[in-house]
């Protein structure tokens, strides 16, 4: 089919690339030159594993394509995903703003019979919103609007777009959602075809629980500092029973990223304007708040009690591993308080870039975890980085002022760092 993808970062190129992949026509997208231009050369502006073959392939069978400005990618297609941003606004809630330009602009070149498609995180009853804002747009009769929510996980987003767990699909129109779940003919998973409201729901709930999951293990994890049990021993006895799984009980400095503190405040600002308080989720962020505090004592307890003077070794600043993005990362956010009390810190990241300048201009970059490490009186390790568990700690710890490290990512062996005369702290960890 031919399919329009607007917008090109981390959603819309995955999806262009994988329909692209399936066999589909694709034209994507965006409003930033710079990054189309890059896109028609084969170049990846973000980091994300599978893509960079996925784009050239794309690009060498002609089935992929990227233009400037989204009319020019929707004259001739059957379906129109829009996978634009929605940020978070000052009150909390989703911002519009963008995908209500972007229907505005496309509605009048779009051909009769199109599916229009949500593919970004919009709030419930966007489907109805983006159908009235197109109809005053002037579109013609025929177009109709479906729900589409993505899960992909950043750094396995390819990964996860080609082998998902569940299709979902929201759409008032029977005719307009089989043309949507044709779309994905070759992918194996259930197909959950549902109002829009109900879709549109289906994607913050899931955001919601996974956050909720997180914060639950941190808070068990503070237990088990408290009661001397060890929080991995303890996820691994209720991980057994597949009524809570494995998954997502990884205990860590908290929870950060492009989805779950935009969604989820989203989702509270929803449920207050709906009259429910939804304490349980406020509890989660309550948590996630408190979490970052707690790695910033931790690392005030390991460089003895102050952090004014101190150097501060900082490792990792994305998010989470495997993904170049810093968006709400809570490194940068526990960066920032150490910075406050007057620590200097110096931090490495195999993938942050241009993007760690921007956001942390009072932190010295390192060209390596060495590096980071050299004279600091304590090191916080802060992003699950594989290259972590294979540094030489005992060159780490002839460099620094003081063996101290915090391991907020619980990615090291606690005997063995102790073995290595560090004073070793990590997350729930006996
Ligand atoms: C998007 C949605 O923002 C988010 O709600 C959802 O949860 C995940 O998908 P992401 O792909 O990470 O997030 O957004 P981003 O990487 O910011 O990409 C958006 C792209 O749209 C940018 O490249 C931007 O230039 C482009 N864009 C934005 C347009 O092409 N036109 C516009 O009018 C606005
Ligand atoms: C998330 C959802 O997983 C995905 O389905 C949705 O489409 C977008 O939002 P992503 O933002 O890429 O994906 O990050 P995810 O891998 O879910 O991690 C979110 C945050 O939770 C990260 O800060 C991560 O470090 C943290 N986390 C995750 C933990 O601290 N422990 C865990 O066990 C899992």
């Amino acid at each position: 089919m031919k399919i329009a993808v607007i917008g090109a970062g981390y959603v819309g190129l995955t999806t262009a690339s994988c329909f692209a992949h399936l066999g589909h026509d694709v034209i994507c997208a965006d409003i930033d030159a710079e990054r189309v231009g890059r896109l028609q050369k084969g170049e990846v502006p973000i980091l994300e594993a599978g893509m960079p073959e996925l784009l050239a392939e794309g690009l060498a069978s002609q089935r992929l394509r990227f233009v400037v400005g989204a009319p020019n990618a929707v004259r001739n297609a059957e379906v129109v995903f829009l996978c634009v941003q929605t940020p978070q606004g000052d009150d909390g809630a989703a911002d519009m703003k963008y995908v209500e330009a972007v229907a505005r602009e496309i509605a009048p070149v779009l051909a009769p019979n199109t599916v229009v498609v949500n593919k970004s995180t919009v709030p419930v009853g966007s489907t109805l919103f983006v159908q009235r804002v197109l109809s005053e747009a002037g579109a013609t009769d025929g177009v109709s609007v479906a729900s589409n929510p993505e899960f992909l996980r950043e750094g396995q987003a390819v990964r996860d777009f080609l082998n998902p767990d569940r299709i979902v699909i929201g759409c008032e129109n029977p005719e307009s959602a089989v043309r949507v779940s044709e779309l994905y003919k070759g992918i194996h998973a259930p197909v959950l075809v549902t109002d829009p409201a109900s879709a549109e729901m289906i994607k913050y709930a899931a955001n919601a629980f996974l956050a909720t999951k997180v914060s639950f293990i941190n808070a068990i994890a503070s237990m088990c500092e408290a009661v001397d049990a060890d929080v991995r021993e303890v996820a691994l006895g209720i991980g057994y029973d597949a009524r809570i799984g494995f998954q997502f009980l990884h205990p860590g400095p908290g929870w950060g990223g492009s989805c779950f503190p935009k969604d989820v405040s989203a989702l509270l600002y929803a449920a207050r304007n709906a009259g429910y308080e939804f304490e349980l989720l406020q509890g989660a962020v309550d948590v996630n708040r408190a979490q970052y505090e707690r790695m910033v004592t931790k690392v005030r307890d390991a460089v003895g009690g102050s952090l004014a003077g101190a150097v501060v070794g900082v490792w990792g600043l994305t998010f989470k591993a495997d993904t170049d993005d810093l968006r709400d990362s809570p490194a940068v956010a526990i960066c920032k308080r150490l910075l406050d009390e007057g620590a200097t810190v110096q931090a490495y990241d195999p993938a942050a870039g241009e993007q760690a300048r921007r956001l942390l201009p009072a932190v010295d970059l390192r060209a390596d975890a060495y590096d980071a490490a050299a004279g600091a009186d304590a090191v916080v390790l802060l992003t699950e980085w594989d290259e972590f568990r294979w540094v030489d700690f005992e060159r780490v710890g002839a460099a620094m002022r003081k063996r101290a490290l915090v391991d907020a990512r619980n990615l090291l062996d606690p005997a063995a760092m102790r073995r290595r005369g560090f004073n070793y702290d990590a997350v729930g960890r006996r």
